[in-house]
């Protein structure tokens, strides 16, 4: 094989295992999609919600309030003033506040993430409840491995958002503005000389590390598909080898394999730029703080404690802007996450349930196919017209080649699809006015496929008689 065949090849296989609307990391903003999210705390906003919120309040003071303790009281009274007393006082009291502060931190840890826990179980709750009510037409379109990660994998990234972001953006945004209030009352002059870093800073915690996390988004999908080829290649072991296909399956592999390496290369290089100029940030605001903030003291326009208080508000900068870029990279995500999760909520069951559904006690099982016609993709038809009577009682066979619709009929008496034309009616009833639980609930299907959940601690009756039966081999199979 030429080198660029197998280049080639590597490209080809690139494209498989992609499921683009699966794939998308991050959506624009939206406010629709947030409220609706938002929709999900609200059965704890009276509850979780306020006890959350006071926990932060509590934390947030309590951090506000011993720099300024440390600086004007501890050096510039007690200290310069030799003022044992209060340096006593000042130190029960800072005791007492961190003491304060640990309950409220432990709360709030706790409040936060059953609150977080809270809303995923409701939610993923939902989907899945939702997803079973769904008609057979919606499984055909996804594979159950692109539902399953919209239940396990979408749902949990909306985790983050639901424990801290919410939370942490008010508290951020508030401590940032308590911050910057703060470093100019204590020295204006100061504190913007020391501000010229903060375009910087939001550069870092926005465009930057969201640039780094793509990186490591893309490494995630890449092993996922590195995965699925895996899978595929193991279980399929067999075909491979007696139509000798060895080779051919490397060279894809390799093709995954290569790109594996080179998006972690990508990822690691960039994580390398990241650390290091966070750290450059902190240290030109540190510089300017000493030599601007010295000059300040030896002019006598400033005290050593305000410049100490002013010196630990700096220190705690960093925190609330990096945790509100790393908010908004989460909201991102979320919006992708919960576009998938709502697409699946809204879809609505195909086959629906009649207004004023009948529901039927016994059933004889009169059947009667009266010219049905069905397509399961509208563009080839399964059944043409299609007429059958079956007597109540009366025991058929229906013998035909492989795809000429038997299974296709059977799906049809249980009304697992409508038919796209005709009617299908039991006991005199047409299909579409029965209640779809008891209609069910007196047919007993055994699927071609051999995947049979475990339903033996089953309540309901016919499904566990059945069961027996399959396992007895007594059923009628299609
Ligand atoms: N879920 C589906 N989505 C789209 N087309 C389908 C689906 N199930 C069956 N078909 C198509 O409908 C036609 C009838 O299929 P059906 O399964 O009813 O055949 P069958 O008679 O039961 O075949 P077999 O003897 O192999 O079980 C076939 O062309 C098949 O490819
Ligand atoms: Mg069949």
């Amino acid at each position: 094989m030429s080198q660029k065949e197998t280049n080639q090849k590597k490209n080809a296989y690139s494209n498989r295992f992609y499921y683009p609307q699966d794939e998308a990391i991050e959506k624009p903003f939206n406010w629709k999609q947030m409220t609706r999210l938002l929709e999900y705390i609200k059965p704890y906003s009276k509850t979780l919600l306020p006890a959350a919120f006071g926990a932060v309040l509590v934390n947030m003071i309590v951090r506000l309030l011993v720099p300024i303790l440390i600086g004007q009281f501890v050096i510039d009274r007690a200290i310069i003033n030799q003022d044992y007393q209060l340096l006593v006082y000042l130190i029960i009291f800072v005791v007492a506040l961190y003491f304060i502060n640990y309950l409220a931190n432990h709360f709030r840890i706790k409040t936060v993430n059953v609150l977080g826990q809270r809303t995923i179980h409701d939610l993923r709750r939902q989907l899945f409840t939702h997803v079973q009510y769904l008609s057979h037409d919606f499984f055909d379109k996804r594979s159950a491995g692109s539902i399953l990660v919209r239940i396990l994998n979408d749902v949990n990234s909306l985790q983050e958002l639901f424990t801290n972001g919410i939370i942490n953006i008010l508290m951020d945004a508030f401590m940032l503005i308590a911050i910057i209030v703060i470093l100019f009352s204590l020295s204006p002059q100061l504190a913007l000389a020391v501000l010229v870093i903060l375009p910087l800073m939001f550069y870092i915690s926005t465009k930057l590390r969201r640039n780094i996390r793509r990186t490591w988004q893309n490494v995630r999908l890449i092993r996922s598909r590195l995965n699925s080829h895996l899978n595929e290649s193991l279980q399929g072991m067999r075909i491979t080898q007696s139509f000798a296909q060895e080779n051919e399956n490397a060279a894809y592999f390799e093709g995954v394999n290569q790109e594996n390496y080179e998006r972690e290369r990508i990822a690691m290089k960039k994580s390398a730029y990241f650390g290091p100029i966070i750290e450059m940030s902190n240290a030109i605001g540190t510089v300017i703080l000493i030599a601007y903030g010295s000059v300040l003291i030896i002019n006598q326009s400033m005290e050593i404690g305000t410049f100490v208080t002013f010196a630990f508000f700096l220190g705690m900068f960093w925190e609330p802007i990096s945790r509100l870029g790393q908010i908004y990279n989460q909201l991102l995500v979320a919006m992708a996450s919960s576009e998938r999760i709502f697409e699946f909520l809204d879809e609505r069951p195909t086959v629906k349930e009649a207004e004023t559904p009948v529901i039927l006690d016994d059933m004889k099982g009169q059947i009667t196919f009266d010219k049905v016609k069905f397509s399961y993709d509208d563009e080839r038809i399964a059944l043409h017209e299609i007429s059958i009577e079956v007597k109540a009682g009366q025991t058929i066979a229906l013998v035909g080649h492989t795809g000429s619709g038997k299974s296709t009929i059977a799906n049809l008496i249980s009304r697992f699809y409508d038919p796209t034309d005709g009617s299908v009616i039991i006991d005199g009833h047409n299909l579409r006015d029965l209640s779809l639980e008891s209609l069910r609930e007196h047919i007993s299907v055994v699927l071609q496929d051999t995947f049979i959940p475990d339903y033996s601690q089953s309540h309901h009756k016919p499904l566990r008689n059945c069961i027996k039966s399959i396992k007895n081999n007594q059923s009628i199979f299609h």
